[in-house]
């Protein structure tokens, strides 16, 4: 098996081809540094913008794994995000249509739906959320990921490439992202959320409403777009009166699901090789939100207008459904964060 992996050296791309390489396959990075080292794997300097380069990149290859991509609208200007994101990934689909590569896999993200960098409040219809949940975009990031998913699909009914588009919740690497300051974050949410709990549904219901008016009066100016971003500082982190802002105000809007980048790789590796036709965008979670508290609890009491359940949940079982992923390439997430006592 041979594939080209675009943005291969990014934390995703780099765990993917790590396990690419563990299985013996031919694997061919592409990205925008000027040298990259991973093992056996060889590697070129190549910007998907350069389609002709793009495509020289790809002779030869099985199938691509598209991981090239602004991470984020607080990266890069809206017309950048967009010009990188969406014309990029038509770059890579349309070499792959012309090189008559039939397996295409890409990253979308859980914000194709529209969720952490949404402008408002966002409104889910129903848990779990699946693939079936409308996507209400409101930012430059979140809808070039809502259109690199209908460019999967055009190129499907086009050229009969099939692939899968991945929402991904956010994707640590255990030994990158997690570290003491995080779970110390995790458990004051976590304890944080427990005192909310313990407070009289009307006590509750005031302080909710207070943070909602003022988080969203925020959000509504924009502050997660690159132009408000000052001194590279996260928006949210402001010191408040209120122990629960940052975690209404940012921690909610994703639903507290995220995946560990080695099983990201395994749902990549996995989309590779299934037999499967047709283009899918697919949601790959952990199993249990990062909280480890209900899932029903938090969902109703941070989601109060959600009434409909598509399935019952159990425990902390993740508030977004894998099951497409498991049925249609096998997924099978291996690792959970678990916060450990303090
Ligand atoms: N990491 C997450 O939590 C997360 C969550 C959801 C979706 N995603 C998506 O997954 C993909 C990979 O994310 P990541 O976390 O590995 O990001 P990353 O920033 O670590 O890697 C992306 C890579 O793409 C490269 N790149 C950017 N523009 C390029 C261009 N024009 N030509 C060639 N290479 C270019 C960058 O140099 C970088 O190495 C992205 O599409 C991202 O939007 C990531």
């Amino acid at each position: 098996m041979k594939v080209l992996i675009t943005g291969g050296t990014g934390d995703i791309g780099s765990a993917a081809s790590k396990r690419f390489l563990d299985l013996g396959w031919d694997v061919h990075i592409i990205d925008l540094k000027d040298e990259f080292d991973m093992g056996q794997a060889s590697y070129a300097k190549c910007n998907i913008m350069d389609f002709e380069d793009l495509k020289e990149q790809m002779q030869g290859c099985d199938a691509v794994v598209h991981m090239a991509a602004i991470r984020g609208p607080t990266l890069a200007p809206n017309e950048e995000v967009f010009r990188i994101n969406v014309a990029g990934t038509f770059n890579v689909y349309e070499a792959a249509a012309q090189l008559g590569i039939k397996r295409v896999v890409q990253a979308s993200s859980i914000n194709a739906i529209g969720c952490v960098w949404s402008i408002g409040d966002i409104h889910p219809q129903y848990f779990p959320l699946d693939e079936e949940h409308p996507r209400f975009t409101t930012d430059s990031y979140s809808l070039s990921k809502q259109m690199v998913e209908d460019l999967a699909e055009y190129f499907y009914h086009r050229d009969g490439i099939s692939g899968a588009s991945f929402r991904f919740p956010w994707v640590y690497n255990r030994e990158k992202h997690i570290n003491d300051g995080y779970f110390e974050r995790m458990r004051n949410n976590r304890d944080n959320v427990l005192a909310l709990f313990e407070q009289s549904p009307q006590e509750q219901r005031e302080r909710l409403e207070r943070l909602s008016e003022e988080v969203l009066a925020f959000r509504k100016t924009r502050p997660l777009e690159y132009a408000q971003i000052k001194d590279g500082k996260h928006p949210f982190a402001q010191e408040h009166a209120d122990p629960l802002w940052r975690f209404y105000a940012f921690d909610r809007f994703d639903y507290w699901v995220n995946l560990d980048d080695r099983d990201a790789a395994q749902a990549i590796e996995k989309s590779v090789t299934a037999d499967y036709q047709g283009s899918h965008p697919l949601f790959v979670m952990a199993p249990n939100n990062t909280l480890g508290i209900s899932s029903r609890k938090l969902a109703n009491v941070f989601y109060p207008e959600v009434k409909t359940w598509k399935k019952d949940i159990q425990g902390a079982e993740a508030l977004v459904s894998s099951n497409k992923a498991r049925k249609l390439i096998g997924f099978d997430p291996q690792f959970q964060l678990t916060i450990p006592d303090a």
